[in-house]
């Protein structure tokens, strides 16, 4: 569900209509319903009521400010991949003690950076990864808590990039070295087995994965029972799919009822790092057509956003639907949706019908609140969008766009060559 939606023929995201704040922040910017985000968190977090559990809101999917602060009001905690996403959690207000820190090349100075702020726990993915961590945490004088990320290979069936369960996946450990690594995580001075952890991949659009993988970890858990290991946290990853164009998928009462029995069995406090499902479908990314341009037997649109604002549709295929900010009625026509990037892969629709579009047009291409901007980079020295947020009747600029300044941020001359502003 979220809250874009037509009336009178205009697209509202909320109570204001979408070309209004166009009109007043330029184009292209990335909207996101305050609403949508906040009822996505509370419907999962109801779910899951009946049993003990921590959300964990992958900062990945949109770790912009605002949206951690929502999110924290609301009780939220934080899985994090890298330092920079510890600092962005910790000042949105998220409490260490609900932050768990995952990814198969954490440096040194990032677990040293987590242990000084106390965070919940690691979630190691590698038997050297574990005895650095030992090592930094046992010469702060502290212990790391941690789960070790086991890999149950199940095929969570979505696409290949984003599938991490599997054998052949970079991530995580198979049940026998898992069992391995934890007789030696007992063993070491620095870190404190609490937990296990699991990411069978994202969007997943069926509960038969997970009750699959976490049908393995139960028995992974009675094994480390039996080894005197006791295990308090199961970390059952993110990867709850959303609809990008209508799908039926499960909502989290589906997961929560399918999975329930099974979790609470094992009496352990469960963690959810849920991303996509929060905040997938609370974004889109706004655009305006420049061109109409054909090619061949083609019509092309040309709109001033790119793969450098949204790569899903170039990196995956991923599909995500395109809806005029001014609905029109009557025919359509087959176009492709492109940006000014100069690479053919540069696309955000194929061959899609849509009503008849003219240059100034604006459209909205929907569900783009997960892995949007996160993923935005500055190719062709593209600025990266603005950020606005939605609430009712009010809205307000979460991130300003870019400047050209901001594009050279940190360069210099090489010594001897001019100095900027010397170019002939
Ligand atoms: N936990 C771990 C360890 C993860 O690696 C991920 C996502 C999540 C949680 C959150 O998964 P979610 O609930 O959002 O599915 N860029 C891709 C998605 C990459 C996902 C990476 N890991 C896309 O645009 O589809």
């Amino acid at each position: 569900m979220h809250y874009f939606a037509y009336r009178d023929g205009k697209l509202f995201c909320e109570d204001v209509p979408v070309e209004r704040i166009a009109a007043e922040v330029g184009t292209p910017f990335y909207l996101y319903s305050r609403r949508t985000l906040l009822e996505h968190y509370r419907r999962l977090d109801a779910a899951f009521s009946h049993i003990p559990h921590i959300i964990c809101y992958s900062v990945k999917a949109n770790s912009n400010g605002a949206v951690l602060r929502a999110l924290c009001k609301e009780g939220a905690g934080a899985d994090i991949v890298s330092g920079g996403e510890l600092f962005r959690a910790l000042r949105a207000g998220i409490s260490p003690e609900r932050i768990v820190f995952a990814g198969i090349g954490k440096t040194a100075e990032e677990m040293r950076f987590a242990l000084e702020k106390g965070i919940l726990m690691f979630n190691v993915e590698s038997g050297q990864e574990l005895e650095v961590l030992s090592t930094v945490a046992s010469d702060m004088g502290l212990r790391a808590r941690i789960a070790l990320r086991v890999n149950p290979d199940v095929d969570p069936r979505t696409h290949p990039y984003i599938a991490t369960g599997l054998k052949e996946a970079k991530f995580g450990m198979g049940m026998e070295e898992a069992l391995r690594e934890y007789r030696r995580a007992a063993e070491l001075p620095g870190v404190e087995v609490v937990g296990v952890h699991q990411h069978i991949g994202s969007q997943i659009t069926t509960v038969d994965p997970f009750r699959e993988s976490l049908e393995k970890l139960r028995e992974l858990m009675a094994r480390l029972k039996e080894m005197g290991i006791d295990i308090r946290y199961l970390n059952m990853g993110g990867g709850f799919g959303i609809p990008y164009q209508g799908e039926d998928v499960p909502v989290p009462d589906d997961y929560a009822h399918a999975l329930t029995p099974l979790l609470r069995e094992t009496g352990c406090t469960v963690i959810l790092e849920t991303g996509r499902m929060i905040v997938g479908n609370a974004g889109v990314l706004v655009a305006k057509v420049l061109y109409r341009k054909r090619g061949g037997q083609k019509t092309f649109l040309v709109v001033d956003a790119a793969m450098n604002d949204l790569i899903r549709p170039s990196l995956y295929g991923s599909y995500h639907e395109i809806l005029p900010a001014a609905r029109r009625d009557g025919e359509t026509e087959v176009v492709d949706v492109v940006g000014p990037v100069c690479e053919t892969g540069d696309f955000l629709a194929r061959e899609r019908a849509l009503p008849r579009m003219e240059r100034g047009e604006l459209l909205a291409v929907m569900s783009a609140g997960a892995y949007g901007f996160t993923m935005a980079s500055n190719y062709n020295s593209r600025r990266r969008p603005a950020e606005v947020m939605v609430e009712g009747e009010r809205f307000a600029v979460v991130r300003e766009r870019e400047d050209w300044q901001e594009l050279m941020r940190g360069e210099r001359p090489f010594p001897g060559d001019i100095e900027d502003g010397a170019m002939p």
